[in-house]
C-alpha cells in the first residue's frame, strides 16, 4: 500500500506519522526529514536544499524525484510507504505515478489533512524539534521541558524555516504549488480528506475511519 499524506505546512503531517507507520506497518518516507538530517550532516545534498528550505521555497522538482527514487527502490520488509511531504507538485505527482508503475504498483490514498490557514501560522511558529531524534513540541499545545533538552539528549531547536517570513512564504507556495496535486488525486478517485484541527487524538480517531477499509 503507498499512502500519501498531504496537506499544507504545520497541518501535522510529522506528528500523525507516528501512529499511521505503527497502525499499518508502512515505511515512512518524509522528504523534509531526509533534507534535514542531510543538512545537518554537511552533504552535497543538503547544501543544495538548505537556500531552497530557509526561504521556504521547495526544491528542484528533479532532486526530490530521484530521491524518492532511490528510498522506493531499497528492499522494504513492510506492508508499504507513507509518503510525507511528497508528492508536493502535479510534476512529482507523474513521477510518482510512472515510478510504481514500473513495479506494478500503484497510490492506494492521498490522505488530505484539511486546516484553516489561521491555525497553521500559530502551528509552525510555536513549533519546537529536537535537532538529534526529530521528536516535536509546541510551545502552546505541547511544551517541551524547560531547559529544553530532549529525553534523547538532543538539543530542542527552532526550524529555520518556522520564522514569521519563511512560514508566511511555504502557505503561499502551498496554495500554488501543491494544491493542485490534492485535484490531482481527487480526479483519480484517491482522494480522502480530513479535518486537521482538533485535538492529535481527535485526528488520528478521524484518519483511521476515512482509511477504513483502505488496507
Ligand atoms: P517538510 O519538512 O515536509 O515541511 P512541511 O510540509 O512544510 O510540513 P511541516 O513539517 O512544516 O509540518 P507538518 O504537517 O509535518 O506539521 P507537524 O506535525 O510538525 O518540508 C520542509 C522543506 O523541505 C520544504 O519547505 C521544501 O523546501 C523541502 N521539501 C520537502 N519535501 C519536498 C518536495 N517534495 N518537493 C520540494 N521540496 C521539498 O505539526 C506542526 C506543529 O503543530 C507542531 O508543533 C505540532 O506539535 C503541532 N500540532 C500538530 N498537530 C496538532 C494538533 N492536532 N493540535 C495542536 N497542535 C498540533
Amino acid at each position: 500500500m503507498i499512502l500519501i499524506l498531504l496537506g499544507p505546512p504545520g497541518a501535522g503531517k510529522g506528528t500523525q506519522t507516528a501512529a499511521l507507520v505503527k497502525n499499518y506497518q508502512l515505511t515512512p518516507i518524509s522528504t523534509g526529514d531526509i533534507f534535514r538530517a542531510n543538512l545537518a550532516a554537511n552533504t552535497p545534498l543538503g547544501l543544495e536544499a538548505k537556500n531552497y528550505m530557509s526561504q521556504g521555497l521547495l526544491a528542484p522538482d528533479d532532486l526530490v524525484v530521484r530521491l524518492v527514487a532511490d528510498r522506493l527502490s531499497q528492499p522494504n520488509p513492510t506492508k508499504g510507504y507513507l509518503l510525507d511531504g511528497f508528492p508536493r507538485t502535479v510534476f512529482q505527482a507523474e513521477a510518482l505515478e510512472k515510478m510504481l508503475a514500473e513495479k506494478n504498483q500503484k497510490v492506494g490514498v492521498c490522505l488530505l489533512l484539511d486546516i484553516p490557514d489561521n491555525e497553521l501560522m500559530v502551528r509552525l511558529t510555536g513549533r519546537r524539534v529536537c535537532r538529534s531524534c526529530g521528536s516535536v513540541w509546541h510551545l502552546t499545545f505541547s511544551p517541551p521541558p524547560a531547559d529544553l533538552k530532549c529525553q534523547c539528549g538532543g538539543e530542542i531547536y527552532q526550524r529555520d524555516d518556522d520564522g514569521e517570513a519563511a512560514a508566511s512564504n511555504r502557505l503561499k507556495v502551498y496554495q500554488a504549488q501543491t494544491q493542485p496535486v490534492a485535484t490531482w488525486y481527487q480526479d483519480r478517485g484517491l482522494l480522502r480528506a480530513v479535518s486537521a484541527s482538533g485535538t492529535p487524538e481527535a485526528v488520528e480517531k478521524s484518519i483511521s475511519e476515512a482509511l477504513a477499509g483502505a488496507f
